[in-house]
């Protein structure tokens, strides 16, 4: 199957079939916010504007990366950009491999920054990928092209070894990262896309010179379960579907690492858990699968009223607080953990 054929495939499996964990979750239920009967400020002084990559968003969030080159990315990228623009969000592209491959493809990524001139935007490449290539030149070229504020490298090893076109050949991917840090002269960000990142990987990593890591934890869509949809024999595939580290757990295995910047993602399903994982220690929090469902039932119109739900939930829990600020939400009393 071609790439731009799968990528059609993941959206259509995502939007019809249940993908996401079923007995694992995100684990943001054991916590809870300490309330403030005393809040000492009005809702309106709340301010939860972010700066993200040089730009500033009116809340921290990210659209995590999903598609493009193929047919239906360029309706689904620009309703995505239109939202991205109006709520002043962060956006990620899906994989640039097919538009390093193939120019044809080219309108369902260049759509995003027609449509948003402005937002903060991510490319997006596998690990494996740029371990096979030997020049970024081609990459360095999209990303001036596209003007992107960031560069996601995505690592998915439990999708490459489980997808029938996979390629789970992950020797000499660290390096690869290295590289392209040294290459771009924008913030390479490693992301995980349901497995989650261990403290380990990130500590590899970092000493690669990381900064960003976009969590990717377990407890929402679960690639092994939208791999299994999509196989002839699902037996195996479905042995997987609750793997991986639930993103609240990375989150609190990483508040020992400083020098860090964290985006928290992986069943982040309303403005509450996004707003418990900023107190976890997360700089921005990200979503895929609940926005692209929001795309199938309303279009625009279903994205931009879910980032609505979700900023304006992310304000009063500041309120709630007594946080005029996003930073305020990192004090150490803020979260306590359910018995
Ligand atoms: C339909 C679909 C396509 C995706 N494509 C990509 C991709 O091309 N590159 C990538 O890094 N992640 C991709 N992802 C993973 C998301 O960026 C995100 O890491 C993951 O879905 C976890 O977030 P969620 O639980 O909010 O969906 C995709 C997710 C979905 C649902």
């Amino acid at each position: 199957m071609s790439t731009s054929a799968r990528k059609r495939d993941h959206l259509r499996v995502a939007l019809e079939q249940d993908v996401e964990f079923r007995l694992k979750s995100a684990g943001f239920e054991a916590w809870d916010f300490v309330h403030c009967a005393l809040p000492e400020m009005d809702l309106r002084d709340v301010d939860a504007s972010t700066p993200f990559l040089g730009k500033t968003l009116a809340f921290p969030l990210l659209v995590e990366g999903m598609t493009g080159g193929c047919r239906d990315a360029e309706a689904v990228n620009e309703a995505m950009a239109a939202a991205c623009r109006d709520q002043r969000t962060a956006m990620g592209l899906g994989s640039l491999r097919q538009l390093v491959e193939d120019k044809k493809q080219r309108k369902s990524y260049r759509v995003v920054r027609d449509t948003a001139p402005e937002i903060a935007l991510l490319g997006n490449i596998g690990g494996v990928q740029l371990a096979l290539w030997d020049s970024f030149g081609p990459l360095q070229e999209i990303c001036h092209d596209l003007r992107l504020d960031g560069m996601a490298v995505h690592l998915n090893p439990l999708q490459e070894c489980l997808q029938p076109e996979g390629e789970p050949r992950f020797r000499g991917v660290l390096l690869a990262v290295e590289r392209l840090i040294r290459s771009l002269d924008i913030p390479v960000i490693v992301k995980e896309v349901g497995c989650g990142l261990s403290v380990n990987v990130v500590r590899l990593l970092h000493s690669a010179g990381v900064e960003w890591f976009d969590i990717g934890g377990a407890g929402g869509t679960s690639w092994a379960a939208l791999e299994a949809h999509r196989s002839q024999d699902r037996s195996v595939a479905d042995c997987f579907r609750e793997w991986g580290i639930p993103t609240s757990r990375c989150l609190e295995a990483l508040q020992a690492m400083d020098r860090i910047q964290i985006i928290a993602s992986g069943g982040i399903r309303d403005g509450i858990a996004l707003a418990k994982s900023l107190a976890l220690g997360a700089r921005m929090g990200g979503a895929a699968l609940p926005f692209l469902r929001a795309w199938h039932k309303k279009g625009y119109e279903g994205i931009r009223q879910l980032m609505d739900v979700w900023h304006q939930t992310l304000r009063r829990v500041l309120f709630l607080t007594g946080s005029r600020k996003i930073e305020d939400l990192r004090r150490k009393e803020i979260l306590y953990r359910r018995s």
